[in-house]
């Protein structure tokens, strides 16, 4: 007994060195932490159950058969983040550089499956040159049934990617269907065909960084949420991360009781909004005042920055915020920020997560290259997202709430469960210049009867009460109560259930 026990120990010691010490000590020269030493930082101490340590590939051409190396490239099993279960895959680059075959694929899924039986997250850690050549289709066939499984598990458990090394070709297609993916400056890139292939089709020349390196994917694509400057940093910040978020679709997210007060008000906010409506004024500044110990998680906050949203606690939930961001472009919806909100106010619908919407929105940005770009069919998509939405919904216009965007910003008539202005809100059709311009288009030569109309317009329209008299904003609110306010409007909703009309799915406008 004693033998089979040290066996045991010695085959478990050979797994867990994975290509070799050589190997490791390369990884570590690139400043990359092993695949093992990922799950020490992001689980809790002590608590990851490895599973299929002795999955070994099953092929047998260029000489493989000779070449088996216990566990195929990817450490995965189950653990804790802050006492919660997680399930995990982690790609091991020492062994044949994290490459994917079959055996490594079915260990993927078999988590996958069994996080969803459980109903629990997948975080996966890719760090992998792609299918693994030797195994030719048999290595595809694997990443489709990885990729199968992330269309299934979509809405239901929420599917985290850490890129931390390669992830190219067909690989980037599993982290692309999970809800969120985090990159590693200078070590992970991401891209459909590396620079080889771009120069051979394309004639351009490009650096991996450059093709599909962190800082592209989180400024030019916004394929990746957010990039960090190494490994711990990233695995920490996903720990972060995983706090706000629910096990699963029938599950809430888990409340942190915070030491600030839900009625705390904030005078300074009342002066937040400069007195002339055409000068800027930082939207993150009214979050940072209002939600829980000013903790906001800012999600792509380097991506269609005329858009901020991410998740922040208020009362002790954990809410999604979405808020137009005056200082870039004046805050107006344009093809990248409509698509960037689309879809996070739909994982925060898929996950009982309410979202809370500050509104200060010009109208949709205007010109040809959004009209050729498809705006109408982008913008459409924030649109659909908030209509269809049925968690809590919470706005507060803080100033300009201008045409068509003023319907897709959450408005009453989406469902919005409880909508605020500001005293100073502007809600209305279109700015009063331009609005005298189309209606009074007679009195054009006329400036002084010009500034007249503009005047008697503003008088009437740039104001929440219109907008008020009709019950299309539920109460006109001091600035400083913010918080207090959607505090109690998110008690008062916390047990809302709407359904929408049963269906196969919709046919959201991609
Ligand atoms: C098998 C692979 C491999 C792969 C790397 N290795 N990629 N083995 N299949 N795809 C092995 C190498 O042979 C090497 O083995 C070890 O991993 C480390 O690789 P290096 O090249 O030494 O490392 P580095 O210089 O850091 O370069 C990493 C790399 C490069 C950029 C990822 O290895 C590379 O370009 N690999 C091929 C990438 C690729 O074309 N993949 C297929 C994409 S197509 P030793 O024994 O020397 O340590 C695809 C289709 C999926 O993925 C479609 C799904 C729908």
């Amino acid at each position: 007994m004693q033998d089979i026990i040290q066996q045991l120990e010695q085959k478990r010691a050979a797994a867990r060195m994975g290509g070799g010490q050589k190997r490791i000590d390369a990884q570590h020269a690139k400043g990359k932490l092993t695949a093992r030493e990922r799950l020490e930082v992001l689980l809790d101490e002590g608590t990851f159950e490895e599973w299929d340590m002795f999955v070994e590939h099953r092929c047998t051409d260029f000489g493989m058969q000779d070449n088996k190396i216990p566990g195929d490239g990817v450490v995965t099993g189950y653990g804790m983040i802050k006492g919660r279960l997680v399930f995990v895959y982690s790609q091991d680059f020492t062994v044949f550089g994290g490459a994917l075959s079959e055996s490594h694929a079915e260990k993927i899924c078999k988590i996958m499956d069994q996080a969803m039986k459980v109903g629990a997250p997948v975080i996966g850690l890719n760090d992998s040159g792609g299918a693994r050549i030797q195994e030719g289709v048999a290595s595809l066939g694997g990443y489709a049934e990885v990729f199968q499984r992330n269309a299934m598990a979509s809405g239901v458990i929420p599917q985290i990617s850490m890129i931390m090394g390669p992830s190219a070709g067909g690989a980037v297609y599993s982290p692309a269907m999970t809800d969120f993916i985090f990159m590693v400056k200078d070590s992970s890139y991401m891209f459909v065909t590396g620079p080889e292939v771009v120069k051979t089709v394309t004639h351009e020349e490009v650096t991996a960084e450059e093709l599909g390196g962190a800082l592209t994917h989180t400024t030019k694509s916004g394929v990746a949420d957010m990039a960090f400057e190494n490994d711990v940093e990233a695995l920490l910040m996903l720990r972060r991360l995983y706090n706000y978020l629910p096990l699963n679709n029938r599950e809430k997210s888990p409340m942190r009781a915070s030491g600030d007060p839900t009625d705390r008000l904030d005078k300074s906010l009342n002066t937040l909004i400069p007195l002339n409506p055409n000068q800027a004024y930082d939207m993150k500044e009214l979050i940072l005042k209002t939600v829980d110990d000013g903790d906001f998680f800012e999600l792509q906050p380097d991506y269609a920055t005329n858009m901020l949203l991410g998740f922040a606690r208020m009362a002790g939930q954990t809410v999604g915020i979405v808020a137009n961001q005056p200082l870039v472009l004046a805050g107006c919806l344009d093809i990248k920020s409509s698509i960037k909100a689309a879809r996070f106010v739909r994982f925060c619908d898929a996950f009982s997560i309410p979202v809370i919407t500050f509104v200060d929105v010009p109208g949709f940005m205007p010109g040809t290259s959004q009209e050729y770009g498809g705006i109408i069919k982008h913008g459409a998509k924030l649109l659909y997202a908030y209509a269809e939405c049925t968690v809590p919904k919470i706005t507060v216009i803080t100033r300009k709430a201008y045409g068509g965007a003023y319907d897709v910003m959450a408005s009453k008539h989406l469902r919005g469960d409880v909508n605020f202005a500001w005293p100073n809100a502007e809600i209305a059709v279109m700015g009063a210049k331009g609005a005298v311009e189309i209606i009074f288009r007679e009195d054009k030569n006329d400036p002084v009867k010009l500034a007249a109309r503009e005047a008697e317009y503003k008088d009437r329209f740039a104001n929440p009460f219109v907008a008020g008299a009709r019950g299309f904003i539920d109460d006109v609110i001091q600035p400083s109560e913010t918080r207090k306010r959607i505090c109690r409007s998110l008690v008062m909703l916390k047990d809302k259930k709407v359904e929408n009309p049963w269906r196969k799915h919709g046919n959201i406008p991609l």
